[in-house]
């Protein structure tokens, strides 16, 4: 009995031996699953294993434990019965208790028809079978593990795995999957702790199938066509959930192609991947582009990143070709001097409409020095370029080119470093210099400019503005430069920038530059002011002058009746009151002349000369036309529409007119028998006339027509009294010298 007891005390005392040194369970609660048949090791939190340290004992369940039964293996075995040919199955077994189910290397064709009649069902392994779709299985809430590897799975929906509250682990690897719907894995009823979707057919990725809030264990997407990752259902990243427990996500052996683009994958803030993202990624053998895409993920997460990513030092860039297996982490790497080489990942852009690089410049963005540059050194430019890449913190390099000219252009104010030493530079014009902004860097040396726009001052010169030595043609307006050296205190910067003005007392640097130096008065003053009164004086003259021909006729009439008041001396060579001028041709004219004018005339006793009638045939008409002008003592001019109709006519207008003009006692009086306008008239000695109105108006004479005509005639001479005698043959002798001209 005694040995009995002893023997049933050491053999409990075995047992528990055996038990402790096998290793204890506890029963483990994951979170959000109602899940209580669990049992994770007791020392959980202490291991170490592939996967990382668990610091976390959820962490380390969610790769470890396991279900009780498996544990124990109170659970019996389901057996399939094909049905038809086709490779239809159904299931035989039992219902109520705990069951699994393995068929491999069957010919099933899809899940036993009959599969939902079997609630209890944990364990369903159907490897190397012929299954194409999985079906609606969300009858099988009891499920903990599914593995369909090696079959011809080609689509996973959201909607598959629905209602799979206990569903643990999951295997479709080596099938032909093709499309993984976003939330397919990861859902809010959903807890996937290992997923195996290794050796499929899989060209992208949704993000949301990689980001859980949930500990996982570890999804393995690796062997697969992965070329990017995508965000179709719109996912993002919530910064106020302290954290995305995640796991580890297997995607290695795919073909990536470009970066990763956080901001497209809903990631605005990349601090925030670091901070909230607790998920651990393998991307081993891919071909990444070293380039600005980049830029931002390393220079902000590079502290976070090499958790995150688990082969992060084993990143290796094939795009550029020059950066091909450079290590990634290395740019982001500080070397003794704290600096990196991320200023190397840029992005070119490309030439034309699309770019808007200017042809044949290289341009790039460079995320590291917030800058986008445009390299247009040495391609033989003659003018600034039309349009620059729609970027902010342009960097413009055209040293070496041919520009001679820096004008406006709607980009200087997006640029913050120009460079346009040894080009052809005659002339900034202000337009341009104003839209520069103050910070910009402007080099400029070795050009051949000899001005420069006092828009300059708002630069530093020590700074901002390189110019070397240079020599400009300064004048008064020049002042400015003076001042410039002396407010941005340039001694100091005098190597990179010293301006010399040429005056006439040689080269002055701009430190020493005195109003004396490039204003004095004789150099500058005297001469403008002289040609400003020169060039008023001129323009006055031209001015009169011209005034003074237009209206000539008119100011001699003005002035001749100014003089010509009471000149009543007989002159006995006279020998006709008065000469009748009118166009002959014209009937009415002729008829009122002959028949109304001559006779009232004579009434009045003025003795009248009609060339029609008074000039003797056979006689030269000129002669006898000048003649008869010279003996007459005054001139009526009947003026009808065609007064001055021929030759003959004009002729004897200008005679009459020269030997008006020449005696200042004789007169001319100008009927309007027409009623002409100062308009319709060409001739400017009868425009003058008209002008001044010193003409009679026919249309509106009445009884004082005659009157007017003796008031303007003065009184008749007494007949008789004339005589021919040599003197005034002599005095229109040189009368007619002159109207011969
Ligand atoms: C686990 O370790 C990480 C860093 O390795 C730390 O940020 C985190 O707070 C730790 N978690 C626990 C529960 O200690
Ligand atoms: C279920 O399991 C229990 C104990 O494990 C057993 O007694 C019972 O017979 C089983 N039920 C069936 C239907 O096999
Ligand atoms: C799957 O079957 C259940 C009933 O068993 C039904 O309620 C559910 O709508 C079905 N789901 C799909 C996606 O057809
Ligand atoms: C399921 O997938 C479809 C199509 O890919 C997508 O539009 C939808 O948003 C997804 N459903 C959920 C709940 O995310
Ligand atoms: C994998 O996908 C590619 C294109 O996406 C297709 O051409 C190829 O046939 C697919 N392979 C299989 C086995 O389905
Ligand atoms: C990967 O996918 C691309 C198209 O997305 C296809 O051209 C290529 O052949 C695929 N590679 C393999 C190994 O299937
Ligand atoms: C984060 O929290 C703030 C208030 O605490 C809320 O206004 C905001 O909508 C939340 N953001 C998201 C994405 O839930
Ligand atoms: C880097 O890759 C090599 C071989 O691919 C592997 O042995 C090593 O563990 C990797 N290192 C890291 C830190 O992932
Ligand atoms: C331009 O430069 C300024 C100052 O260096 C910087 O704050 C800004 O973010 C830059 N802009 C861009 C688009 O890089
Ligand atoms: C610009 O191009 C020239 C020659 O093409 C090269 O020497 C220079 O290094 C380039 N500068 C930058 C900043 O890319
Ligand atoms: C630059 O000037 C253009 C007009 O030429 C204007 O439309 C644009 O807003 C300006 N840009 C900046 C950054 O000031
Ligand atoms: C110009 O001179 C200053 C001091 O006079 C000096 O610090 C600076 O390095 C010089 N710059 C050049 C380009 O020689």
């Amino acid at each position: 009995m005694r040995l009995n007891r002893l023997f049933l005390i050491v053999a409990t005392f075995l047992i528990c031996f055996i038990k402790i040194s096998s290793g204890t369970y506890e029963t483990w609660y994951p979170e959000n699953v109602g899940r209580t048949d669990l049992l994770c090791p007791s020392d959980c939190n202490l291991r170490e294993s592939s996967l990382g340290t668990y610091n976390s004992t959820n962490k380390c369940c969610v790769c470890n434990a396991v279900p009780s039964w498996q544990l124990y293996g109170d659970i019996s075995f389901l057996k399939v019965e094909y049905v038809r040919r086709d490779g239809t199955v159904h299931l035989i077994g039992e219902r109520e208790n705990k069951t699994k189910l393995v068929h491999h290397k069957g010919f099933v064709t899809s899940l036993p028809t009959n599969i939902c009649e079997f609630p209890n069902l944990v364990f369903v392994s159907l490897q190397n079978n012929k299954i194409s779709t999985i079906g609606n299985i969300s009858c099988l809430i009891s499920l903990d593990t599914l593995d369909l590897s090696y079959n011809s799975i080609h689509f996973i929906s959201n909607k598959t795995f629905t209602g799979l509250r206990n569903l643990r682990i999951l295997n479709i690897n080596n099938n032909y999957l093709a499309t993984l719907e976003p939330f397919a894995l990861v859902g809010t009823t959903l807890q996937i702790f290992r997923a195996d979707l290794s050796s499929n057919n899989l060209t992208e990725i949704d993000i949301s199938n990689l980001i859980s809030e949930k500990y996982i264990c570890k999804y393995d997407f690796s062997k697969n066509n992965i070329t990017k990752m995508v965000n179709d259902a719109n996912f993002s990243l919530n910064g106020n959930k302290t954290v995305y427990k995640c796991g580890f996500i297997d995607l290695n052996n795919n073909n990536f192609e470009s970066f990763i683009d956080f901001v497209e994958l809903g990631i605005d803030d990349i601090t925030l991947l670091g901070r909230v993202l607790e998920c651990g990624f393998s991307m081993q053998a891919m071909k990444w582009d070293c380039d600005c895409q980049m830029e931002p993920f390393l220079e902000l997460a590079s502290k976070v990143i090499s958790r995150i990513w688990r082969d992060y030092f084993n990143l290796t860039c094939w795009n550029p070709p020059e950066y091909r297996n450079m290590s990634v982490p290395g740019f982001a790497t500080k070397d003794d001097f704290l600096n990196d080489n991320l200023h190397l990942l840029i992005c070119n852009m490309s030439e034309g409409e699309e770019g808007k690089c200017p042809r044949y410049c290289h341009c790039y963005v460079q995320p590291k020095l917030h800058r986008t540059v445009v390299n247009c050194t040495s391609i033989g430019l003659t003018k600034l370029p039309l349009y620059m890449p729609d970027k902010e913190n342009l960097t413009i390099l055209m040293a070496n080119n041919s520009i001679e000219i820096f004008e406006s252009r709607n980009y200087l104010n997006r640029t913050r470093v120009i460079d346009i030493s040894d080009n052809l530079i005659r002339i900034f014009t202000e337009d341009a210099v104003s839209m520069l902004i103050t910070d910009t860097v402007l080099t400029m040396n070795n050009n051949s400019f000899k001005k420069i726009p006092r828009e300059f001052q708002k630069f530093d010169p020590c700074s901002k503005v390189r110019m070397g030595q240079v020599i400009l043609d300064c004048d008064c307006k020049d002042i400015w430069i003076g001042d410039w050296a002396e407010n941005r205190n340039v001694k100091q910067c005098n190597n990179l920038t010293e301006i010399l003005c040429s005056t006439r007392n040689g080269q002055v640097s701009w430190i020493h530059l005195t109003w004396n130096d490039i204003c004095g008065f004789e150099n500058y003053d005297l001469f403008r002011i002289l040609s400003i009164l020169f060039s008023i004086a001129l323009l006055v003259a031209v001015i009169t002058s011209s005034v003074f021909y237009t209206f000539r006729f008119e100011l001699s009439l003005i002035f001749r009746k100014v003089r010509s008041r009471d000149q009543r001396r007989v002159k006995p060579w006279l020998q006709y009151d008065v000469l009748v001028s009118f166009n002959e041709e014209n009937e009415t004219v002729r008829k009122w002349v002959i028949e109304t004018l001559e006779p009232q005339l004579q009434l009045a006793g003025y003795k009248s000369c009609l060339p029609l009638r008074d000039t003797i045939p056979g006689t030269l008409k000129e002669d006898e036309m000048i003649y008869n002008i010279n003996r007459s003592k005054n001139y009526i001019v009947i003026l009808c529409d065609d007064y001055l109709g021929d030759q003959w006519k004009e002729k004897e207008w200008k005679y009459v007119w020269h030997s008006f003009h020449k005696n200042l006692d004789r007169n001319i009086v100008l009927v309007n028998f027409d009623q002409v306008e100062t308009s319709d008239i060409v001739n400017s000695r009868l425009k003058a006339f008209l002008r001044l109105t010193l003409d009679i108006d026919f249309a509106n004479r009445n009884n004082t027509f005659l009157e007017d005509i003796q008031d303007k005639l003065g009184p008749p001479m007494r007949y008789g009294r004339v005589l021919r005698n040599a003197k005034t043959k002599y005095v229109t002798k040189t009368e007619h010298v002159e109207l011969n001209i």
